[in-house]
This record gives structure tokens, sequence and C-alpha cells, in this order.
């Protein structure tokens, strides 16, 4: 049996460092107040088609929809936002002009072409800072964005891509201009921005065919388009990201995939070109909560896609995880409570322990521990211990101890230091 095409199973030798990545994220988020959302699952289609855009590829051709026993369309979500939009309405979460961190993590459901860092079923880790129109909400979730990938050391290896889209009205000006320009080259576009000059143009920005991309470079430039108010919204964000030390590239065709977005749109790109690399998109949304019935109600904030943060992290940190633990060998002990002694010792200390209870020799113990990687080996052995000690043998250079019992508390406050 295997699972759905486009479905994983995240197995417990990945699991840890997803609980690393949700660790991390929500340490860094409870400082700024951010605060966890949960969301159904389910929703009722009609809130996705018109939150995202009818002619978008998600809502057009990758949702999960189904009717359910009553004859109701529904349909698993496929992104966050949408729903935390609904969810800020149905339960009053802006009243009184209100400011509302939130943020959340879960599964999401697109029906695309499986690939690498592309799956049907895939988990967002994502936030919304909903209530402020001003440039300092934008940057204060870019930053965010910036400093858990920090955290979790993979800020190297990304891009920070930023564009002002700005709003409603100078895009409609935009669109008509980028549609006269481009239907003079419309048997010369590729099949897929053929389709979008008359569904989605501003999609046709997006296009990675190169003659294309030549022919949209001699075209309507966006920004030419902004409002005095739009290009002064967009260069507070840059001043302050400037400030902060965040570096960025501007785009000006970065249009995202998603319509309600306005002003300041972003992604961050990981920087292999070998499987889908845009890690994380957001940007700002003014009209989103309005639009579905809710007051006006200005916010901003971005997702992450974790399957693709896991192909950045999973090398590096696994093997810190394997690092961090202390093997416990044993022989056929004489008296098994010595083990309890140890464990108890290394639990004082929260360092975290592997005591290998196969039916094998000390010898291939430690053996295996090294294959894995580990630094620290414990050695139990009747001999040491009958002298009220144990060995304790560092894996990556050999070298190794004799511990007294009653050192032992002393000697693992020092490994807690050096981990
Ligand atoms: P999005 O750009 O559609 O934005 O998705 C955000 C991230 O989810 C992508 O950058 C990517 O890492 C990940 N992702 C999307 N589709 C897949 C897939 N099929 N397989 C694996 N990962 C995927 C949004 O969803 C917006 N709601 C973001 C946002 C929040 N904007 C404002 N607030």
């Amino acid at each position: 049996m295997q699972p759905l095409r486009g479905t994983k199973d995240i197995l417990p030798s990945e699991t840890e460092i997803w609980q690393h990545v949700y660790d991390t994220a929500r340490q860094l988020l409870s400082i700024y107040n951010y605060k966890e959302v949960r969301t159904p699952i389910i929703e009722s289609t009609d809130l996705f088609e018109k939150c995202i855009g009818n002619f978008t590829d998600i809502v057009n051709k990758e949702m999960y929809t189904f009717n359910d026993q009553s004859n109701r369309s529904i349909t698993l979500r496929p992104e966050g936002t949408s729903s935390i939009a609904r969810a800020v309405i149905s339960n009053k979460l802006s009243l009184n002009n209100q400011m509302n961190r939130l943020w959340y993590a879960g599964p999401m459901f697109r029906y695309e072409r499986p690939q690498k860092g592309r799956q049907r079923q895939f988990h967002q880790l994502g936030i919304e800072c909903i209530g402020s129109a001003k440039p300092v909400a934008d940057t204060e979730v870019i930053q965010l964005a910036d400093k858990i990938l920090t955290k979790l050391q993979c800020k190297e290896e990304c891009n920070l891509e930023l564009n002002s889209i700005g709003n409603i009205e100078e895009r409609k000006l935009y669109t008509e201009q980028l549609i006269k320009y481009l239907k003079k080259y419309e048997e010369e576009l590729d099949k897929d921005s053929q389709r979008r000059i008359n569904t989605n143009p501003l999609r046709i920005l997006d296009s990675k065919i190169y003659r294309t991309q030549e022919i949209l470079n001699n075209g309507p430039i966006l920004k030419n388009y902004l409002s005095l108010e739009s290009l002064k919204h967009f260069e507070q964000v840059c001043k302050s990201l400037d400030y902060l030390n965040i570096k960025y590239t501007l785009n000006s065709y970065l249009v995202r995939g998603l319509d309600y977005y306005n002003y300041t749109a972003f992604e961050i790109k990981t920087k292999s070109y070998s499987h889908q690399n845009t890690l994380c998109g957001g940007g700002r949304y003014d009209n989103l909560i309005e639009q579905l019935g809710g007051p006006k109600t200005p916010a901003v904030g971005w997702a992450i896609g974790l399957e693709r943060l896991m192909i950045l992290i999973k090398q590096k940190l696994n093997t810190e995880i394997i690092n961090k633990t202390i093997y416990i060998a044993t022989e056929n002990l004489y008296d098994i409570n010595v083990i309890w002694d140890v464990i108890n010792i290394l639990e004082k200390y929260c360092l975290k322990f592997e005591l290998d209870i196969t039916d094998t020799t000390t010898r291939k113990k430690i053996k295996k521990a090294s294959k894995l990687g580990v630094k620290i080996c414990m050695i139990l052995r009747n001999n040491e211990i009958s002298n009220k000690q144990i060995i304790i043998k560092w894996l990556d250079t050999g070298k190794q101890q004799i511990v007294n019992f009653s050192n032992l508390d002393q000697y693992t406050d020092y490994l807690k230091t050096i981990f």
C-alpha cells in the first residue's frame, strides 16, 4: 500500500526537525506577541473563490473540492490567509480597531503535479499581522521571516525579493496598458501567457519563458503606474529593511499567485534551481477582510512552505541532533540499577540520550553509536561499576575517560555547557 500521490508520511526520523522548526518559530513569535490560531481544514468553497480569485491557478484547477451529504460545496484549504480572514469576521476579532497578530501551522491541499518541494498535501507556517496599514507592519513580518530563517541556519541560502504592486486602481490602469502592449506580441507568447492575457494578465510577468521575458522587458513597468502614496509606503518598508540590515532584491516582475494582495509583495527564494525554490510568499492585503463582508481591516503576512524548508535544513539539523545525543552502551550488568542512576543525572541536565538495550556486545554498540555520528558514549561495564566508575568515550576523537560515580553529576553539568 502506498500513500496517495503527492502526499507523504512524516516519519520519526524527521518529526524531531519539524518540532524544532515549530519550537523555534513559536518562541520568537510569542516574543512579538503573535498568538497561534487554528482554523478548520475544511471551509465553504466560495470562501477561497472570493479570496484567492476565480482566475488564479489555485481556484481554477488545484482545489480539492467535494459536495458533502447536504450537497454543500466544501474545499480542503489550499492556504491559510482566506480562513483567517473568515475567522476574523466570524469571531469579530477586529472589533474596536484591535490589532491581531496571529500565526498558524498546518496542512494545506493543492492538486498540483508532484515533484521535489511540491506536494498535494503540504504544510505551511504562516503569520498574519492584522489591523495596521503602516509600513512598519510590513517590515515587522518580513523581519520575522528573516529571523526564523536565521535561527534555522538557512538564511545564507535564501534571497528576499520585494515589489510593490500598488492598489487596485493603479493595477487596473497598468493592466490595461500591459494587455494593450502584449496583444501586439500575442503570437510570440508562450501558450500559458496567451491564455492569461484574457484571464490573469499580471501573472504573465512571472513567466519563466525566455521569449516572453524578452517581450516584457520592453513593455510597461508597474512601478510607473504607482501613486505617490504607494511609492512612499514601499520606500518606507525598504528604508526600514536597510536599517535592519536585511538584504533584498527589487523585482518589478514579482506578482503573487493569489489575487488579494496590494502594495508590498515579497517572496523568499532559495538559491537552488534543482527544485521548487520559493520558500516563503507573502504581502499586504488591505481589502480582503472588507471584501468578505467584514470591517475595513488592513493586514500583511506570509507563509513558509515547510517541506521546502525541510529540504534546506534537514541534513544540518539532523547532524546537530545526533551530535547532542549521549549514547549509553551497557554490557550484561550484575546490577542494572546503575543504569537508572546514570539516566536520572542526564534527565536532571535535560540531556537527550539513547539507551541501547539491544542484545549485542558492548563493542558492537559503540560501533553503532559511532556510525550514527554520536559524539559521546557512556559505557557501563561490570569491571568499572564494581569500582563505582563508568567510562566516557568521545567517539569523534577516540579519547576515553574513567569517571567516578561521585563526579558524574559534575561531569554531566560540564557536558551540558559544551552542547
Ligand atoms: P503561496 O505563495 O501560495 O502563499 O504559498 C506560500 C508557500 O507555500 C510557498 O512559497 C511554498 O513554499 C509553499 N507551497 C505552496 N504550494 C506548495 C505545494 N504544492 N507543495 C509544497 N509547498 C507549497 C500563500 O499561501 C499565502 N496565503 C501566503 C500569505 C500569508 N500571504 C499573506 N499571508
